[in-house]
């Protein structure tokens, strides 16, 4: 994990939305990308391509004004959605601790230019550069769900409580954990109907995310954990929720 990245990260940290006209130089582009490139993965394998390009290289209809969108890309596999949300929310984190700042990009799509030489098929974008106005906040304004409501067990509720301050799209939220002394299991809400569309892609890269923040907060706690699928048949049913992965604490 990127060594600047400290728990305060978490708790400033909120999407950036405007951003200055300020350009980075080719040497900080080449460094960010290559700081993406090490993250932690979230399993051993994470085979994904990233590109940085600038805002006339995306399709204009989208809302976010920024200098620069890394645009993500991959093979299909069972976990490239949460994959790329574990990695880039670990980016994410990483700009806010040098003094950077982004946003995710759910509806952001690059040209058809850059679409072409993308390898493997196109996942998301984020949007990132120089904030305009202070891109930190305190714990007292954070929009989120009661922990009540999206955790059960009391068993790592100090990791819970950064998992809460996650980014999902429209703030959904679409998380729900089972915590005992030796996992956190992690769910999404189930979305029978929308199967295959955009925002189902959406919330599997918010469990990515969610993960993230377990992730970066066992590490700085001296939690050190590691995430798993298990069998469905071992973790408990939640009704409206799918189970994804879980969270082995190390002892
Ligand atoms: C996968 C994902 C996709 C997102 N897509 C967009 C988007 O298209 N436009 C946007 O303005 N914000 C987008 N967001 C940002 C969320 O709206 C934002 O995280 C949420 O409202 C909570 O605000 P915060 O990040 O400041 O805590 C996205 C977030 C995630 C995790």
């Amino acid at each position: 994990m990127e060594r600047n990245i400290t728990l305060e990260n978490m708790i400033n940290r909120k999407s950036v939305h405007h951003f200055k006209n300020a350009t980075l130089s080719v040497d900080i582009l080449e460094e960010l990308k290559n700081s993406l490139f090490a993250m932690d993965k979230l399993f051993n394998s994470a085979d994904f391509s990233a590109t940085i390009v600038s805002a006339s290289a995306m399709k204009r209809t989208f809302s976010i004004k920024a200098p620069y969108y890394l645009v993500l890309s991959s093979k299909k596999t069972p976990s490239h959605f949460m994959n790329i949300g574990f990695m880039v929310q670990q980016f994410d984190l990483y700009l806010n601790a040098i003094g950077l700042g982004g946003c995710w990009a759910g509806l952001a799509k690059p040209s058809s230019k850059v679409n072409q030489e993308l390898l493997g098929g196109f996942v998301i974008a984020y949007a990132f550069g120089e904030p305009d106005a202070s891109g930190s906040r305190t714990l007292e304004q954070y929009p989120r769900k009661n922990l009540s409501s999206i955790a059960e067990g009391q068993d790592h509720l100090d990791l819970i409580h950064y998992a809460r301050l996650a980014p999902s799209p429209a703030n959904r939220q679409p998380w729900y954990f089972v915590t005992s002394p030796s996992s956190i299991d992690i769910y999404r809400i189930s979305n029978n109907f929308l199967k295959a569309t955009a925002i189902d892609k959406l919330d599997q890269i918010s469990i990515g995310v969610v993960a993230a923040h377990i992730h970066v907060a066992g590490y700085l706690e001296n939690k050190p954990l590691t995430f798993d699928i298990k069998e469905v048949s071992h973790v408990e049913a939640i009704l409206g929720y799918q189970y994804m992965l879980s969270a082995k604490i190390n002892p």
